[in-house]
């Protein structure tokens, strides 16, 4: 591997909230559980950095802008399920990894292209695009771009892009090649979802914990299906939010706090990560 030489440029990610504000009046916490909206199926949507490893004609060089991202002392973990590792380039070879267990996951993605009509919209095989799985339970991840060559085609723009992505939204196109539109439909970063679940131990040890989030009437729990941890549900038959006495309702729907948080996973989630962009030449 190369040596890096890397410029460390701590900053505070506000991931951004695509869609509106809860709604006034609806509890953020449980006890001593912070619930994140939305609460029913244990997603939130957020906006991600891109990685970005760009040609710079006055270096005659690369130049990365590498994102990672750490959730390991938060409840949200990547969602296995929701979210690619893409990237997005020529002759590109980027890696993903947690950088405190290496052992635990590494994978990689190349990208060629020799051609504009190699490339295929909603197509992401490995021409212009690659896409990877993440495994369960990831908390944290960063970023690597291997440096194949120094390369400026005349045809292309000469950025090369990876993310953790939302599967469902993301859809190559021919011009993330040939212009800046991936990188600037969400100003430098993309949609990806994230799990959340509550502590980090199975239902069957929850239940005799005082901090047990499920108690509530017909609330049931649920074991992550992404990691360590549980999610409380409202029983068959009955919908709301199982985070609040009687929250989980039969009938009556209008009744309920936060009838909002039904509609989709596409809701805020305004609390502060930490994450650390390093501008580098590899
Ligand atoms: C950010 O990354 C750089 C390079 O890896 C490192 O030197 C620096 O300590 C990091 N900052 C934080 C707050 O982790
Ligand atoms: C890329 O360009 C840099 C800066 O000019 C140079 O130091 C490096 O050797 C080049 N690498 C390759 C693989 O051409
Ligand atoms: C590294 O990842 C592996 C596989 O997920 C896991 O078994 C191991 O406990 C992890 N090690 C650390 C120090 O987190
Ligand atoms: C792919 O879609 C983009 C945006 O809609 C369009 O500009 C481009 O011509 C399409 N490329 C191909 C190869 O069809
Ligand atoms: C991507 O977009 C961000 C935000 O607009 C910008 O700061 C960054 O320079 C862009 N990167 C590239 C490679 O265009
Ligand atoms: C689970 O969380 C508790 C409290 O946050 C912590 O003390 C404990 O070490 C964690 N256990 C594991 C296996 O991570
Ligand atoms: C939970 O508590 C009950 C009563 O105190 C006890 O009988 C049971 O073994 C405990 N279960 C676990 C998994 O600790
Ligand atoms: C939660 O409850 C609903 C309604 O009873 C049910 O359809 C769904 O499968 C449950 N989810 C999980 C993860 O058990």
């Amino acid at each position: 591997m190369a040596s890096m030489l890397l410029i460390g440029v701590t900053i505070m990610l506000y991931l951004t909230s695509i869609s509106a504000q809860p709604a006034p009046g609806c509890p953020t916490h449980c006890g001593d559980v912070e619930i994140p909206y939305p609460l029913s199926r244990g997603k939130t949507r957020v906006l991600n950095h891109i990685s970005t490893c760009c040609y710079d004609p006055n270096t005659r060089g690369m130049g990365p802008y590498l994102w990672w991202l750490d959730f390991s002392r938060w409840p949200y973990r990547f969602s296995n399920l929701d979210n690619n590792f893409i990237v997005i380039g020529c002759n590109t070879l980027a890696y993903i990894y947690n950088k405190y267990n290496r052992t635990g996951y590494t994978t990689a993605c190349a990208s060629v292209c020799g051609s504009p009509s190699a490339l295929t919209n909603s197509s992401c095989l490995g021409v212009g695009c690659c896409q990877n799985a993440i495994p369960k339970g990831l908390t944290r991840y960063d970023v690597y771009f291997y440096k194949v060559y120094n390369d400026s085609d005349s045809w292309r723009n000469p950025c090369s892009y990876a993310a953790l992505v939302e599967t469902e939204s993301f859809s190559f196109s021919s011009d993330y090649i040939t212009t800046k539109r991936f990188n600037e439909t969400y100003q430098g970063r993309q949609p990806m979802v994230l799990d959340w679940a509550i502590g980090n131990v199975t239902c069957e040890l929850a239940r005799n914990m005082s901090s047990y989030a499920c108690r509530h009437r017909n609330s049931e729990c649920v074991d992550s299906a992404n990691g360590p941890g549980y999610l409380c549900n409202c029983s068959n038959g009955y919908e709301g939010n199982p985070y609040l006495p009687d929250g989980c309702r039969g009938e009556f729907k209008s009744l309920l706090c936060c009838p909002f948080i039904f509609s989709s996973y596409t809701r805020i989630l305004n609390a502060e990560f930490s994450g650390n962009l390093s501008k580098g030449w590899y």
